[in-house]
């Protein structure tokens, strides 16, 4: 039990910036894992069992299980946009506030899914290591030649604040067609901002000369974009992720590579990160980062001091400015 008076523990499990933590510093008592080691997740759960909240990241996995060890628990402040971490009906039920970094990284998870496509497009890492490893004896007419970006149709698989931020710079900057897949159809006005217009799943990959995925995973989305899909796109285009690793087929991809079938890919994230299928590794055509898209000192720091936001904000007056589940704030 807390004692009366005693400061909230929080408990925070990867290292962050020491501006931010000291800052919690001054409102609790906070304990943090600065090694740069992940624990593992009986360290993790020991730890957290002992916390009134947690300053997750992506990779820590709140469920049933671990929210029963830990009956002190009010509120995980995640410093990442998508909760897919979160089993967020048992976080309701247990009356454990979650909360999330929204807006924040809009923009700077716009620039580089943008960079990927063109890095991907272009064949910027291939011509990268060609070079490197001194095969580059002279001018060839189609040396490392790739696909035009500018002028060509972008696919965008969700269409929320990034979709849209893509979508912009897509359309205005790149003189692309932009055509776009979501569960709603945006406002006319929105569309028309984005110079973005809906059209079916199957007909965005049919038609799309690069494809990019910008939507929240969840379960029913797992695999969407498996043989079938990856058969629908044009030969010789591109598929981005900087969604969830979840969402692709890994094998079926790697697959539509090796037919000859995809002119390539591009991937921040994966299924099983930071374990990479090892059929990734050996592709040419491809652009594989450790899910940095949102990674700029800049906005990892905004996202850090917004979680912090959110912790003190709950502790202090019982509110959040980012809640997911704010049910949980009216109980
Ligand atoms: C990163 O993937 C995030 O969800 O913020």
């Amino acid at each position: 039990m807390t004692p009366v008076n005693a400061k909230p523990k929080i408990y925070i499990p990867r290292p962050n910036f020491p501006e931010v933590i000291g800052r919690l510093e001054s409102h609790f008592e906070v304990v943090h894992n600065q090694a740069d080691q992940a624990l593992t997740a009986e360290q993790f759960r020991l730890l957290a069992s002992q916390a009134d909240g947690l300053l997750t990241t992506g990779s820590d996995v709140i469920n049933e299980s671990l929210l029963k060890a830990c009956p002190q628990l009010k509120i995980c402040a995640n410093m990442a946009v998508g909760y897919n971490n979160f089993d967020l009906l048992s976080m309701t039920r247990a009356g454990v506030l979650a909360t999330n970094t929204p807006d924040v990284l809009t923009q700077t998870t716009a620039d580089f899914g943008f960079a990927l496509l063109m890095a991907c497009a272009r064949r910027l890492v291939e011509s990268e290591h060609f070079l490197r490893d001194q095969q580059w004896k002279q001018w060839r007419y189609d040396l490392m030649a790739g696909q035009d970006v500018h002028g060509s149709t972008l696919g965008i698989i969700g269409m929320g604040r990034i979709g849209q931020a893509v979508a912009k710079r897509a359309s205005m900057g790149f003189d692309m067609k932009v055509i776009y897949h979501n569960r709603s159809v945006l406002p006319a006005d929105v569309e028309k901002a984005c110079g973005a217009s809906w059209v079916e799943l199957d007909a965005l990959l049919a038609q799309s000369d690069h494809v990019m995925l910008v939507l929240p995973y969840s379960p029913e989305c797992h695999h969407m974009i498996g043989a079938r899909q990856l058969s629908l796109m044009k030969p010789g285009a591109h598929l981005i992720n900087i969604a969830r690793g979840g969402l692709i087929d890994e094998e079926a991809l790697v697959d539509a590579l090796e037919r000859g079938h995809l002119g390539g890919f591009a991937l921040d994230v994966f299924e099983g990160e930071p374990q990479i299928n090892p059929r990734l590794l050996t592709q040419k055509r491809v652009v594989l980062t450790p899910h940095i898209a949102s990674s700029t000192i800049q906005t990892r720091l905004k996202m850090s001091n917004l979680a912090a936001d959110n912790l003190i904000e709950f502790f202090s007056r019982r509110q959040a400015l980012t809640p997911l589940n704010p049910e949980v704030l009216e109980k």
